[in-house]
């Protein structure tokens, strides 16, 4: 018998439904929200109601492309955190009601736990997916975390940020140089041009595993400061160099604490996850590591990087093999860790 999963995500600002069936992505939509452009950051209350005008014709659509009726799904799998509260509500609540319409189950999901699963989502049949256990660098506009994955719902956390994210250094270096939000994507596309070696950040120097980026965030400010100070359109003029600069540190930083965790578990496979897994400079320098270590890397599609319904049903299917549903009286939660 074949398992249809429906999964909604709805915690920040993406609207998105996708179906998988027996592991094999049948589908996978999104819409984003522009709204937000002109505000240089998310406005959870302005989220929750493009969510609201989003998610029926979304899932509609999911469905649709499926090629299925919504009569074929055998659960509803939906993220309940961590996230913006009233965005979470709307997918919470709209998996409930149809949930209850239909007479099917619901399977909450740790949005977290679907950014590791994302590499599971299979294609077709003989997609490779990893073995347990395996590490994954997750790193997001929230999250930087080194997770060793034992098994689907068994993942501990090695080592994490205890200041910004690598997305919020990427984003805060960004925007000091004028750049819009996120600026991410902008440094990528910037650096791709420039020099890494032109200028040097400080590093941190945090024992263990744990990842710091204050400190890089605030020498890459100062050295802006006091070069605007001898050339006011120091920033124009050197913002390849800039960008290239600033995203070989953070490289460099990622995986000082990666190559430690290797060493110290003897994993084989490496793979990598969130918002900043979409960046061409940490991508090459994840496939060159493992290459050289006879590791195998896991490289997501760009497109299950950022956030995406697709990796909350793969992480929903897992759930409901195991029969671990959830009640329809289950609430949203805006934090949880792994
Ligand atoms: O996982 P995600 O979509 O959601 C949050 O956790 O917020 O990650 C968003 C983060 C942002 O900081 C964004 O600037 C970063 O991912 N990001 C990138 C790239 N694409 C997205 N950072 C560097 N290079 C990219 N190509």
């Amino acid at each position: 018998m074949s398992i249809t999963i429906l999964g909604i995500e709805s915690s920040c600002d993406d609207t998105s439904a996708a179906i998988i069936r027996d592991g094999i992505l049948l589908s996978n939509v999104i819409a984003g929200q522009k709204v937000h452009e002109e505000y240089g950051g998310v406005v959870p209350e302005l989220a929750s109601r493009a969510h609201q005008q989003n998610i029926v014709p979304v899932v509609d659509t999911a469905i649709k492309r499926a090629g299925i009726t919504k009569h074929d799904i055998d659960a509803i799998a939906f993220t309940r955190g961590p996230g913006l509260l009233g965005s979470l509500l709307v997918g919470t609540s709209f998996a409930k009601g149809l949930a209850l319409g239909l007479n099917i189950p619901i399977v909450d999901v740790n949005h977290l736990h679907g950014h590791v699963l994302s590499h599971f989502i299979r294609r077709e049949e003989t997609d490779v997916v990893p073995e347990y256990p395996f590490i994954c660098l997750l790193i997001s506009g929230g999250n930087s975390q080194i997770i060793l994955v034992k098994s689907y719902n068994d993942m501990e956390v090695l080592g994490q940020t205890i200041d910004d994210a690598a997305g919020e250094a990427f984003d805060k270096c960004a925007k000091v140089m004028g750049l819009p939000y996120p600026g991410g994507p902008h440094i990528d596309r910037l650096a791709s041009e420039g020099d890494p070696l032109r200028f040097k950040f400080s590093k941190p120097h945090i024992p263990g595993l744990d990842y710091s980026f204050s400190g890089l965030k605030t020498s890459f400010l100062y050295t802006l400061r006091d070069a605007k100070k001898l050339d006011p359109d120091f920033v124009e003029h050197n913002k390849a160099d800039l960008a290239a600069s600033l995203q070989r540190t953070i490289i460099e930083i990622l995986l000082e604490k990666l190559r430690k965790a290797v060493d110290l578990t003897g994993v084989s496979q490496i793979a990598i996850g969130g918002g900043v897994s979409a960046n061409s400079g940490v991508r090459q320098a994840i496939a060159d590591y493992c290459s050289q270590r006879g590791l195998q890397a896991f490289i997501p599609e760009r497109l299950f990087t950022t956030d995406n319904a697709a990796m909350v049903a793969i992480a929903g299917y897992y759930k409901f093999l195991d029969n671990q549903f959830c009640d329809l009286d289950a609430t949203p939660y805006a934090r949880v860790s792994i």
